[in-house]
């Protein structure tokens, strides 16, 4: 595959270039650098040379994507470039919509009208758990068929571009150039690749197993936990932990396996939930660390309960979820972070 990856200088997108690398596959990733990092980029250019590039661009600037596909003769996107907060997207929701959604349709339309107006083949979109808002009774685990009714800014920008793509994926069905459009909803992505190279690295960061064991490193002086009065087993949210590289394995699934004029969501999470209070007893485990928790109030948009039913990812892209062990995955992302102490340091 010729592979476009939005977002690459990012944490999960990065993790997607190595991968697809080490593959074999030929990588243009592009980034705005808004919240991705240049080593990484630097790096992948080094250890792969002739097959990588890497565009310092924004997805808005469509000449410039066009020009990229057309250049490198694109045939596959994966599409990871957004900004994803939930809180920085209820402070500032047009802020989103501009960039999740109207300088997404820029990226679309070179995608559209690239390769001599042949388009790009597959489009590969990181969705959200986020679409699915606060499931209805009975839909813990869940599944993909569950109402997406999202309770933040955020997450409406991730369902309303699903749509978008859909409607693009019809059109391209009608005008007899069939597009294979995969849309991953991921659950909680987490951990570093087991190579040493790559991390997460978020300014700021707002992920809890990073905060957490920033916390056990004494780079601050506690974390807060946001609303203990939930009703759940320990008061805590609960959320689906999903390694990147697993994460990454169902994009290269997506990418082999749904055909042309196919259109299919994907929920991306191990099928199991772990509290935040879980997590943290995860990250005094491995890091052999305690650290001070504040409880603070709830945070507007969080959902209370989210894990995933993983039956359909596993029937139809032949996906499972390689490490299931919190720890293993915490301990993945405490190797990079104690290598790392200033993360990619730019
Ligand atoms: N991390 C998670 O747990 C998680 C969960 C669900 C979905 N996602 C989605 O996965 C994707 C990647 O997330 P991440 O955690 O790697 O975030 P990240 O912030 O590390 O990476 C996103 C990258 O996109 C770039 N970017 C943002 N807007 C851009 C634009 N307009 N043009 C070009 N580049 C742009 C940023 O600079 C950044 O490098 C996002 O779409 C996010 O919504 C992440």
């Amino acid at each position: 595959m010729r592979v476009l990856v939005t977002g690459g200088a990012g944490y999960i997108g990065s993790h997607a270039c190595q991968r697809l690398l080490n593959d074999g596959h030929t990588v243009v990733a592009i980034d705005s650098l808004y919240r991705g990092h240049r080593a990484p980029m630097d790096a992948l250019s080094a250890g792969h040379p002739g097959r990588f590039a890497f565009i310092h661009a924004d997805i808005g600037e469509g000449g410039r994507i066009r020009a990229a596909l057309d250049e490198h003769d694109l045939d596959t996107v994966m599409h990871f470039g957004a900004v994803a907060y939930v809180g920085e997207s209820v402070d500032d929701p047009l802020w989103y919509y501009r960039n999740n959604i109207a300088s997404a349709i820029a990226l679309l339309e070179a995608c559209d009208t690239c390769r001599d107006g042949r388009g790009v083949d597959r489009f590969i979109f990181s969705s959200s758990c986020a679409t699915y808002g606060d499931p209805p009774e009975g839909m813990i685990p869940v599944p993909e068929h569950c109402p997406q009714h999202p309770t933040s800014p955020y997450g409406r920008t991730k369902l309303h571009f699903e749509h978008i793509l859909l409607d693009y994926a019809a059109h391209r069905a009608n005008q007899d150039r069939p597009l294979a459009l995969t849309m991953l909803r991921y659950f909680n992505v987490a951990g570093s690749d087991r190579t040493g190279l790559l991390g997460e690295d978020h300014t700021p960061e707002t992920h809890l197993i990073p905060v957490a064991i920033q916390a056990a490193q004494g780079k601050r002086e506690s974390m807060s936990i946001f609303g203990a009065d939930y009703p759940t087993p320990d008061g805590t949210c609960v959320r689906d932990y999903v390694h990147v590289e697993d994460l990454i394995d169902a994009h290269v699934r997506a990418a082999e396996r749904v055909k042309p004029g196919r259109a299919e969501a994907f929920n991306v999470g191990i099928g199991k939930g772990y509290s935040v209070r879980e997590i943290l007893d995860s990250v005094r485990r491995v890091s052999g660390k305690d650290f001070r928790v504040i409880e603070a109030g709830r945070r507007a948009g969080d959902a209370i309960a989210l894990y995933n039913d993983p039956t359909k990812i596993q029937r139809d892209l032949g996906w499972q979820a390689q490490v299931t062990d919190i720890d293993e995955i915490v301990t993945t992302a405490w190797n990079w972070m104690q290598a790392h102490p200033d993360g990619y340091g730019d």
